[in-house]
């Protein structure tokens, strides 16, 4: 007969904590729902506007809304206050913190951080939160798509969504957009010299409409850059002058240069597709001993980043529900960097999430 195990009976107070607990995680969704609420209303804007700091009166008539509304509006407040997305700095006197900083339209922010509202509104649209409710089902089921393929039968950026739902298809591509843009100076400031310095030529593998490649040549004009993408995305950039523009299949084919950058490209795709277009980039550049390289920049999870790591393990389920990828570890990453075939890699920098790799061929 199997034996069964010894069930640790809780104490009261931890019962208590648990079940307060189980509220928390049950409610998440409420800090998201109210964030969205939040960011359509304009509420960091409207604090901006009022100087950085608004009381709940001047709020209410800033955002031009019912005055029979102020003791709702305090509560969403609240909320957010103690999740950090604002700051009580009195009585009913709100500040903005970094994370609302990153929420104002149409006023120039922090260096290399463009506005992440069209992030927080695609990643609590009804199209996301309808594939995560479908997370159940979509286990039970033999199917190889994301839950968000299943639900929708269109996969995430891909160009059938643009036709099928091209309102929701243009969020996406913005929240895309705003969410790689952010904080490539930085990376430019911590780690520029080190991974771009006394490079002749450079391939941005997946570059989208040319922001991070223009930003390189802005700062080493040295860099002769080129820009891979879809026909789709690189028929829609202007020509600048700047940066050189190939539409094509990174699993293809990847314009030959000294190095290739990948940037926030393979957490969308599975392992085997990441050793396809990691193989495609090491046979885009010369060898080590030539200065050949590839430049990976993708989230790295990591257990000891603390407060980071929650947003990290949220991005991986994320990737889950939404596409074929996933968030991966250290050693993940090393695992592919050698079945791409690569001879060695290190991790330049750690930034925040994010990683800065080099890879070897
Ligand atoms: C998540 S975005 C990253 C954009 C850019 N690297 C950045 O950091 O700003 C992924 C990019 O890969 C492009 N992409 C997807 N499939 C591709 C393919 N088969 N060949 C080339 N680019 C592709 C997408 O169009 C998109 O621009």
């Amino acid at each position: 007969m199997a034996t069964q195990a010894q069930l640790t009976v809780p104490t009261d107070a931890e019962l208590l904590q648990a079940q307060a607990d189980l509220w928390r995680h049950s409610l998440y969704y409420m800090t998201s729902m109210a964030f969205q609420c939040a960011v359509k209303l304009g509420i960091p804007t409207a604090i901006h506007g009022l100087g950085g700091t608004a009381a709940l009166p001047d709020l209410v008539t800033a955002l031009s809304l019912p005055p029979a509304k102020l003791p709702y509006l305090r509560r969403i407040m609240r909320l957010l206050a103690t999740s950090g997305v604002f700051a009580a700095t009195d009585v009913e006197v709100y500040r903005l913190t970094p994370i609302s900083y990153l929420l104002l339209d149409g006023v120039a922010v922090v260096d290399g951080h463009p506005s992440q509202t069209s992030v927080v509104l695609a990643a609590t649209s009804r199209h996301c939160v309808e594939a995560a409710l479908g997370l159940t089902d979509w286990f039970r089921k033999d199917v190889a798509g994301s839950p968000f393929e299943d639900l929708h039968g269109v996969a995430l950026f891909d160009g059938s969504m643009a036709e099928a739902e091209p309102e929701i298809d243009a969020v996406f591509n913005e929240a895309l957009k705003a969410h790689d843009n952010s904080g490539f100076l930085a990376v430019l400031q911590e780690c520029g010299r080190t991974l771009f310095q006394g490079l002749d030529s450079l391939t941005d593998c997946g570059g989208g409409n040319g922001t991070t490649a223009r930003a390189i040549v802005e700062a080493f004009p040295q860099v002769k850059c080129t820009v891979l993408d879809l026909p789709r995305v690189i028929d829609n950039v202007p020509a600048d002058g700047v940066v050189n523009y190939v539409a094509g299949d990174m699993f293809s084919l990847v314009p030959p240069a000294q190095a290739v950058l990948v940037k926030l490209v393979l957490h969308h795709w599975s392992d085997e597709d990441c050793v396809k277009i990691l193989a495609q980039c090491k046979k885009a550049v010369p060898s080590r001993e030539e200065g050949g390289k590839v430049i990976v920049i993708d989230i790295v999870v990591d257990s000891s980043s603390g407060h980071t790591h929650e947003a990290e393990l949220l991005m991986d389920v994320a990737m889950m529900v939404l596409t074929n990828g996933r968030q991966r570890d250290e050693s993940d990453w090393g695992e592919i960097f050698t079945k791409a075939g690569f001879s060695g890699y290190t991790i330049v920098k750690k930034l925040g999430a994010r990683g800065v790799f080099e890879a070897y061929p």
